[in-house]
């Protein structure tokens, strides 16, 4: 399941998250990755201790932390800090899958269970540069507008194709889910949005009351904190 959310960050935030990034020091993207991703991996990133990746990162997980959609299709537990990455002058990430385990500030594990992009540069600023996500229905080709962001399993091989003209600008990291079943995000996730869509409405109270039920016993049933 691959979940658009459009307009994660304001034209503020992108601007201020732009301009640091235009000064920033970026270093070698195959620094946080294994031998199998360092064979296909081509960027630059922020490094992971410095002050900058924390203060905007800070900016980019309190702007989704108030999106009711990353809340609905994410079901979040835990979350690692988000990196910031630079694809240009042909940069690519061929296909790889994430890490299925990951490690927090203070150590603990982290397993990915939801992959995060917050694209920062606009389509027109780059050519190719998309993220493809490969899943059991084929290939999918994601490349959305500055400030907004892309949910997809962590679970799947993913690539970004060559950047061949200008520079494409990204935040990305990984969720811990409360549900760790895909169908089962998915089913919550529907089941969410039919009952906004009904309250919107003005539908039956006492329907929409138990369907609320039915929602908070399936998360009880499938969540794991
Ligand atoms: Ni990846």
């Amino acid at each position: 399941m691959l979940l658009h959310i459009p307009g994660v960050l304001s034209a503020d935030q992108l601007a201020r998250i732009r301009s640091a990034l235009d000064v920033a020091d970026w270093t070698d993207g195959r620094e946080t990755v294994g031998a199998q991703g360092a064979k296909v991996k081509r960027n630059e990133q922020l490094p992971d201790a410095s002050p900058l990746r924390h203060e905007l990162g800070a900016i980019v997980q309190a702007a989704l932390g108030r999106h009711p959609l990353f809340h609905a299709a994410a079901l979040p537990a835990r979350q690692l800090p988000p990196r910031f990455n630079r694809y240009r002058g042909g940069g690519e990430y061929g296909f790889h899958v994430d890490g299925a385990v990951m490690a927090l500030a203070d150590g603990s594990p982290l397993r990915s269970d939801v992959s995060c992009t917050v694209f920062l540069s606009a389509p027109e600023e780059y050519d190719c540069g998309e993220l493809v996500v490969s899943d059991t229905y084929g290939d999918h080709t994601v490349k959305l507008p500055a400030g907004d962001a892309i949910l997809y399993p962590s679970s799947s091989l993913h690539r970004v194709t060559p950047v061949t003209r200008g520079a494409r600008l990204a935040a990305f990291f990984w969720i811990q889910s409360l549900v760790r079943d895909l169908a089962h995000r998915r089913t919550l996730l529907e089941l969410d949005q039919a009952i906004s869509r009904l309250r919107a409405a003005g539908g039956d109270e006492s329907a929409v009351l138990q369907l609320t039920g039915v929602y908070h016993n399936l998360l009880r049933e499938w969540a794991e904190p």
